[in-house]
């Protein structure tokens, strides 16, 4: 995918992805199943990005991702690294809800995997934390599972962006096992050092910033005031719930 340069035109790429997303229906059953495609939400341009398994009830409903109980130690824990969801972008592997919240299945992942992957060529995160074991496998295209790679961060290029990864629980972990909690807090606690490390060096080098454009001649008449805006077609914004 050819990527335009300036953090808004990634933006908008972005929504044009969205869009595909919203009328995707190659996992027949889940695009019969769901209220709606949850895509994502969050900073476009963020620094930091989570990537969790798939959408729950709470969430199939509000087209938000973790907004569940899942969802609220999510924000805790960003909290507690001085950070909240504005700053950074929350996305899953499968975009859509499995029923009664069951695995996703290798084709499912497989389908929406485009999805995800654009996701972060856009958004161009410098860390990115998968939550569990989905997220992690996919990522990081391996079957070592959660247990043992939580709370170690390495350098992996992902498409055309090498980040710093760092795979940690499921907060949902924390919700069936207590204990769980402090080991997310402790892997969340890596992630400021990791933001602060910046991008690492990159595999396939960066296109250059497109160049701005020269500054206009200065008109020799007052140009005209410009006509009335025609009225905004309805916004993707609060769905796709870009900050
Ligand atoms: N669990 C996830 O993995 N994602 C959500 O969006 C909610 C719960």
């Amino acid at each position: 995918m050819a990527v335009a340069d300036t953090a808004e035109a990634r933006r908008e790429a972005l929504k044009d992805v969205f869009a595909r997303a919203r009328g995707c229906t190659r996992c027949a059953p889940l695009a019969a199943s769901r209220t709606q495609v949850v895509f994502g939400a969050g900073n476009a341009d963020a620094d930091l990005m989570f990537i969790g398994e798939a959408p729950g009830r709470n969430e199939d409903e509000q087209g938000v991702p973790f907004v569940g109980a899942a969802g609220k130690l999510l924000s805790t824990l960003l909290d507690g690294i001085g950070l909240t969801r504005e700053d950074v972008f929350i996305a899953n592997v499968l975009k859509c809800r499995p029923p009664e919240n069951r695995n996703p299945e290798p084709q499912e992942i497989a389908n929406c995997s485009e999805y995800l992957f654009a996701q972060l060529e856009l958004i161009r995160p410098v860390v990115v934390v998968t939550l569990g074991n989905f997220a992690t496998r996919l990522i990081r295209d391996d079957p070592t599972g959660i247990t043992r790679l939580r709370g170690t961060a390495e350098v992996r290029t992902i498409g055309p962006r090498t980040v710093r990864l760092l795979p940690s629980l499921h907060p949902a972990a924390a919700l069936y096992t207590a204990s769980n909690r402090e080991v997310i807090a402790a892997d969340f606690a890596l992630i400021p050092g990791l933001l602060a490390l910046g991008p690492p060096e990159q595999a396939v080098a960066a296109p250059e910033p497109a160049e701005a454009a020269p500054a206009a001649e200065p008109a020799s008449e007052p140009a005209p005031a410009p006509a009335p805006a025609a009225p905004e077609p309805p916004s993707d914004e609060p769905q796709l719930g870009l900050f």
